[in-house]
């Protein structure tokens, strides 16, 4: 059995003993080997910092739960419908969305989640890298199979902002919004990025990975230099650390929620939750797009989720992608 599921296994013993004891036997049964494989199992997970007792005639009980993204642990009693249900975690990876990729092309089920504790080549929009030190933040990529047509793929990153912002400003009183379409801000600096990548054919989506990295806990000296945009963390912005476990799973369940409204009654919802953090509508707004740099109040969003602006000549502009900044 390779050695996560071991670690599935044995977690599952102990979360149904809660406080008590998981004999050594029942976990030898369990996993179909000795008791000296099991002490080898439990010196694994002690190895990746959870704090386990040994009594002799009793057996063992957990203690202490590191803050590390297992499976096991992010998968367990989670009642999503669509995503989650497949978790796959990397120590370290250059990036989740190649791994996602991958995934995919050999047919992974819709919803599976790729998580890792650190990237060495974390991708990030318009071909920049995004800074992913170990241990304190989120990456994650979660692929999903849409029933639609590749022109609507984009509506699947209103999706994944609004899960993120949700959850974002469900740690604590935060001043959370997202900008359009894709980053979302707490106090104007960016605290999470979304990276979005297709495989289709002319007519079908095979598959879209939904890239998520989310500042967690991150200190300022751990932000690279050279940012181009100003950036923080939950930690920064809150002064608290948050549970990168709790987090997570917090987040799958409100990407499932609104991916089972988009599945249900289109785009229409899930816009909705987007708009309940966007902040720039009736504002003056600079939007960098197809080579060009238009200035005009924003006038909300279409349907297909393209920003709507007035400009000052009194005509209207309808931007699909671009970058967007707020003039005042
Ligand atoms: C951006 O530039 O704003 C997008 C950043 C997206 C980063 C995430 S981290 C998890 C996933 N894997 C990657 O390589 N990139 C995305």
């Amino acid at each position: 059995m390779p050695v996560q599921d071991a670690h599935t296994t044995i977690l599952g013993l102990f979360r149904v003993a809660g406080d008590g004891y998981v004999s050594g036997a029942q976990i030898s049964r369990a996993l179909g080997v000795s008791r000296t494989a099991v002490w080898k199992k439990i010196e694994g997970l002690r190895l990746l910092g959870y704090g386990i007792e040994a009594v002799p005639s009793k057996g063992y009980r957990l203690q202490d739960t590191p803050d590390v993204l297992l499976p096991a642990e992010v998968a367990s009693d989670l009642g999503t419908k669509h995503i989650g249900r497949e978790v796959v975690y990397f120590a370290e990876t250059d990036s989740t969305n190649l791994r996602a990729h991958e995934l995919g092309k050999a047919g992974a089920a819709e919803g599976t989640v790729v998580l890792a504790n650190s990237q060495t080549a974390g991708k990030g929009r318009l071909g920049r890298q995004w800074c992913s030190p170990a241990g304190v933040n989120l990456y994650a990529s979660v692929l999903v199979r849409p029933p639609v047509a590749p022109r609507y793929a984009s509506q699947l990153t209103f999706l994944s902002a609004a899960a993120v912002a949700r959850t974002v400003a469900g740690t604590g009183k935060l001043p959370v919004t997202v900008k359009w379409p894709n980053d979302v801000l707490i106090g104007g600096r960016k605290v999470a990025g979304l990276l979005n990548e297709l495989d289709a054919e002319t007519e079908r989506i095979h598959y879209l990975v939904l890239g998520i990295g989310v500042n967690l806990n991150m200190t300022a000296d751990q932000f690279p230099n050279d940012l181009r945009y100003p950036a923080t963390s939950v930690l920064l912005a809150s002064g608290h650390r948050v549970s990168r476990l709790d987090f997570t799973r917090c987040l799958l369940r409100n990407l499932d929620s609104l991916y089972g409204l988009y599945l249900a009654r289109g785009f229409g919802p899930v816009l909705e939750a987007w708009q309940e953090y966007f902040d720039l509508t009736g504002r003056t707004v600079e939007v960098d797009y197809q080579d060009r740099r238009v200035t005009g109040v924003v006038a909300g969003l279409d349907g297909d989720g393209a920003l709507l602006l007035k400009l000052a000549d009194g005509t209207r502009e309808r931007v699909l992608a671009g970058d967007v900044r707020p003039l005042e």
